[in-house]
């Protein structure tokens, strides 16, 4: 069941970004001063008039458009080299959201600095998924509105801003909870971030939460964090249509939709002429990637999902493919590996695997998140599949991409669940054997199917104890899959030095397993006999002298490349 999505004047009672005749209201109020500003948008709406007039009809918001405009001139809108400071939490997207909204706020005239002291204003990328991590924020947040009220009149005063998944569920708790928060934007409105900011400056609070049905943020290229890592990642879908029950990502994220290939193809080619040699391509459920964009791909068939899976929605019609995304995606830097996540399990057809294996640069690695063992609580999430499904898949996988790392996620505790499904949880961890798994406890959240439909039954204290156990198996089964890496040699990308010595290097291998090993000299690969030590971006062959659940340990045989690696497989 899908929740309808607010388009255009919704929720929040902000306008869409940029209306058509935004332009002409810009260059006519050009000039006016932020004084000259605030004193208008004093007697101007509020945003309790605007959530009074939340979704009017059609008529009625282009009028309320035509209204606003004179309220933000252009020159309010530049952000006057005040600094901002960004904090993420949550996933990998939310890492990417940090770099598109910094690099919409560094076109708008905004620094950034990575020291809280020194801010003007801090914004917070956020993550609803569970409990732990929206209280992660709520407290963070007491801290930060502390600091904003020990401001010192005589400075200008600091502005603090919620960002995504949490901004959209939470948007008018927040506002109300805190009221020293002065901007709350969705993760479809980083684009209204300098109008927001500059509505905060007058003194008022701002919020825009507008869900989009086609917002890709296409054409902004993000602005990496750590300009000289080794690694990125590249966004090439945004939300999610399978409504897990016990997910809120549809709710704060919205609809599926691709962003068109060739703008990715564009971005990684940026990234590889930059000196990245690991590209990520990232998304709610990449492997769902349908990119509409070019016509004569319209009426292309839906490829068929993975054997014994199903949707809650029809067969999608239409468009370029995954597939397609990761072959060209791959012909774009021969030296650049790709990988992707997170995908679901239902869109593995042959084709992909095949890719996978075949293609030197794209990594030996899924993420194939299984979420339980039990067909019956599968059922009850909704994930479309059952246990035998799953597990044929996995042998399916094992069989075309031999050697493949695995990982997974978990949920203990799910509504319902009994001991016996737990136990059936424990037991698809070791017959699968994952090398990476990440494990939660349930965490009911509003909104969703399991939250409306089923009980929350499992008691907290079983919750923990039965993660334990998952977490401990896992932890045994990565150990032993590790463990028969010892003795062989792995291409590592070295990332740069280890956290715990200065004498060591880190980098991952292909089934992206963090590697250690001694910053030593080593043969320069060429066979011309010289003496090279690793340097970031450096692929390395490896020797595995020990392996744990998470890290493998070993010694620098001589620096390669994907394509002679490739050669020696
Ligand atoms: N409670 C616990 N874990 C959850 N996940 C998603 N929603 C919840 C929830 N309500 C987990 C799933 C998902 C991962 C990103 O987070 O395992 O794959
Ligand atoms: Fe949530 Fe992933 Fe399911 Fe989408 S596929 S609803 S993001 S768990």
């Amino acid at each position: 069941m899908l929740q309808p999505l607010k388009h255009g004047l919704g929720a929040a009672g902000t306008f869409p970004w940029r209306p058509l005749s935004w332009r002409r209201a810009r260059l006519s109020t050009r000039g006016r001063g932020l004084e000259d500003f605030g004193t208008r948008l004093a007697a101007g709406p509020t945003l309790r008039h605007f959530l009074r007039n939340a979704s009017p009809p059609q008529e009625t918001r282009h009028q309320l458009v035509e209204e606003l405009e004179p309220y933000v001139p252009s020159s309010i809108l530049e952000g006057a080299r005040r600094k901002v400071y960004l904090e993420t939490y949550g996933c990998q997207m939310n890492v990417n959201d940090t770099e598109i909204a910094w690099a919409i706020l560094q076109k708008s005239g905004y620094l950034r600095t990575h020291r809280l002291e020194e801010a003007d204003v801090i914004l917070l990328v956020t993550c609803s998924i569970r409990e732990k991590a929206e209280q992660a924020i709520w407290n963070r947040l007491r801290h930060l509105t502390a600091l904003k009220s020990k401001r010192l009149r005589s400075q200008a005063p600091l502005r603090i801003g919620i960002l995504g998944c949490m901004a959209e569920r939470l948007k008018e708790e927040i506002l109300h909870k805190e009221k020293l928060v002065d901007i709350v934007a969705g993760p479809d409105a980083y684009r209204d971030l300098p109008r927001l900011l500059a509505v905060a400056e007058s003194g008022q609070q701002a919020a825009n939460v507008l869900l989009s049905l086609d917002e890709t943020y296409a054409d902004v290229l993000p602005v990496q964090t750590s300009p000289d890592a080794t690694s990125a990642f590249v966004s090439i879908m945004r939300g999610c249509d399978n409504m897990c029950s016990y997910c809120i990502v549809p709710f704060t994220r919205g609809r599926e939709r691709s962003r068109p290939l060739a703008s990715i193809l564009q971005e990684v080619k940026m990234l590889s002429d930059q000196g990245v040699k690991e590209v990520t391509l990232l998304g709610q459920n990449v492997n769902s990637f349908r990119d509409t964009s070019e016509v004569q791909f319209r009426s292309a068939a839906a490829p068929g999902l993975s054997r014994g899976f199903s949707t809650i929605y029809r067969a999608k019609e239409g468009g370029l493919r995954f597939a397609h995304l990761l072959d060209q995606a791959s012909r774009v830097d021969p030296e650049m590996r790709i990988r992707f996540t997170s995908p679901h399990p239902k869109d593995f057809p042959d084709e992909v695997l095949q890719l996978v294996q075949d293609r030197h640069n794209i990594c030996k690695q899924l993420h194939l998140p299984a979420q339980s063992g039990s067909s019956r609580v599968l059922e009850a999430m909704r994930r479309g599949y059952t246990r035998e499904a799953y597990l044929e898949l996995v042998q399916r996988v094992r069989d075309s991409i031999p050697g493949v790392s695995l990982s997974s996620d978990f949920i203990a505790g799910f509504c319902g669940e009994t001991e016996d499904d737990h136990q059936q949880t424990v037991s698809l961890l070791r017959q699968v054997r994952y090398n990476v798994g990440f494990l939660f406890a349930y965490s009911m959240r509003q909104k969703t199917r399991a939250y409306h439909r089923l009980q929350d039954d499992v008691p907290a204290e079983v919750k923990r104890r039965r993660l334990e156990e998952l977490i401990s198996v896992f932890r045994e089964e990565a150990s032993r899959a590790n463990g028969a890496m010892v003795g062989r040699s792995q291409l590592v990308l070295v990332e740069g030095p280890s956290k715990r010595s200065a004498a060591e290097l880190c980098g991952r291998n292909d089934g992206n397993i963090r590697v250690v090993f001694p910053d030593t000299e080593m043969e320069d690969g060429t066979g011309s006999g010289a003496v090279v030590r690793a340097q970031p971006g450096d692929y390395v062959l490896v020797k595995v002298t020990s392996a744990s659940s998470q890290t493998l340990k070993g010694v620098l045989l001589r620096r390669t490349s994907l394509r002679e690696s490739a050669a020696h497989r």
